[in-house]
């Protein structure tokens, strides 16, 4: 079994993770995971924190000569705004506690209820966790299961489809490696030019209005085996498990799998794949509405997972909200946040739908060393072929 943990704060000394369970001899480069982190920083859109980081990533344990060695991995992120914070955020007595007091909670964040519920009064204590700094951790985290995948003949390709009022055309014949190059050639991982442009002109809008913009990405995983996952129970189901892990990334609001929320307005008709059947292909359909799931198991189409997010909650156009203190009402002012941050967020999808997919290739085929999955993932796509 796969596990994890990610700890730290957005302005503490760095991001940590631990992975447990990963199989050995699985070959690993610090310059991937920091070519993902990057990856993670980019997009149009972005706010000043980005400019002030470049993460990079320290293997503490688990990896030697490039390679996996079945022990606990530790990946640490260091972050440079800690020089800036070590007064204010020190652990022991002499952090410097009446500093940067946050009492303002801002709306759309975890502010307030995180507040009222662990009984803070400075709101720090909430926000430093709640932000999405921490995502930078669960990207390198992903990358590890990505690795995993690419060698098991996985491949995710994540763009983004939407941002506020635009949406890109993406032809249905798009192959995945034009889908890659022209998603990676985008500074929004948008592979449609045209609505590129037209998304790079809204977020300008958003920002001279003091705004903020969210969107659509979509995560698409090309050569999941058929059996993944399973429809015996609730939280075996890769559907579900999809969702959770994609719903569980800051400001996602809405999850779909294939059609998704499409298949409510239709006929079954247009909504079920229906299945052919030829000898050189086995079992086959020639669309994939379901998005490759049906049952809580993978049946063999390329897996297809969509998210919204929600606009940036940081607006330069201040909201309404109440001091926590003095109970006085004040318009919530921004001194440095992001405008959109759809391409970032697609980025973590990535990563985290890596994860539940590895998670359930160990799940399924299990093993301790590279050669040992390797050999059981060829040996059932043989025989899936067979059937
Ligand atoms: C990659 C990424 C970057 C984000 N950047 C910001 C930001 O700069 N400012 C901000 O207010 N919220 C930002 N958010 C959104 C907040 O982290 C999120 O809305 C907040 O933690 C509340 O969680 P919820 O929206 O899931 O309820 C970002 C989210 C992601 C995924």
């Amino acid at each position: 079994m796969l596990r994890f943990l990610t700890a730290g704060e957005s302005h503490g000394p760095a991001l940590t993770a631990i992975v447990e369970g990963m199989i050995a001899g699985l070959p690993i480069t610090r310059e991937y995971i920091n070519e993902q982190l990057a990856r993670r920083q980019g997009g149009y859109g972005r706010g000043g924190r980005m400019k002030i980081e470049k993460d990079q990533v320290r293997f503490l344990s688990g990896v030697r000569g490039g390679r996996t060695t079945g022990s606990p991995i530790t990946l640490q992120i260091v972050n440079k705004d800690w020089d800036n914070w070590s007064d204010i955020m020190a652990p022991g007595p002499e952090a410097h506690l009446h500093e940067r007091v946050v009492t303002r909670p801002r709306p759309g964040h975890a502010d307030l209820s995180g507040a009222i519920k662990y009984r803070h009064e400075d709101i720090r204590n909430v926000l430093e966790r709640s932000s999405a700094r921490e995502t930078a951790a669960r990207v390198a985290v992903g990358t590890l299961a990505r690795c995993l995948l690419e060698e098991l003949g996985v491949e995710i390709v994540g763009f983004v489809r939407r941002i506020g009022s635009v949406e890109a055309v993406i032809e249905e014949d798009l192959g995945t490696s034009e889908l890659q190059k022209r998603t990676a050639r985008s500074q929004l991982l948008c592979p449609d030019p045209q609505a590129e442009e037209a998304m790079v002109k809204e977020i300008d809008r958003a920002r001279e209005n003091g705004d903020s913009l969210g969107g659509i990405f979509e995560i698409r995983a090309y050569g999941v085996p058929v059996g993944l996952g399973s429809h015996v129970h609730w939280d075996r189901k890769l559907d579900s498990r999809l969702a959770g892990a994609v719903m569980g990334i800051q400001a996602i609001k809405g999850v779909e799998i294939g059609m998704g929320f499409g298949t409510a307005a239709v006929p079954g008709s247009q909504v079920h794949d229906e299945i052919y059947y030829s000898p050189d292909r086995g079992f086959y359909r020639n669309t994939n509405r379901a998005g490759g799931i049906e049952g809580g198991m993978s049946n063999g189409e390329p897996v297809v997972v969509r998210a919204a997010m929600k606009p940036i909650p940081t607006l330069y156009k201040p909201l309404l909200s109440v001091d926590l203190k003095t109970r006085e009402p004040f318009e919530a002012s921004v001194e440095r946040s992001d405008v959109c941050a759809v391409p970032a967020a697609c980025v973590v999808g990535e990563a985290v739908v890596a994860w539940e997919l590895a998670c359930a290739m160990m799940e399924k085929f299990g093993g301790d060393s590279l050669e040992e999955i390797k050999e059981r993932v060829s040996q059932w796509r043989q025989l899936v072929r067979q059937v």
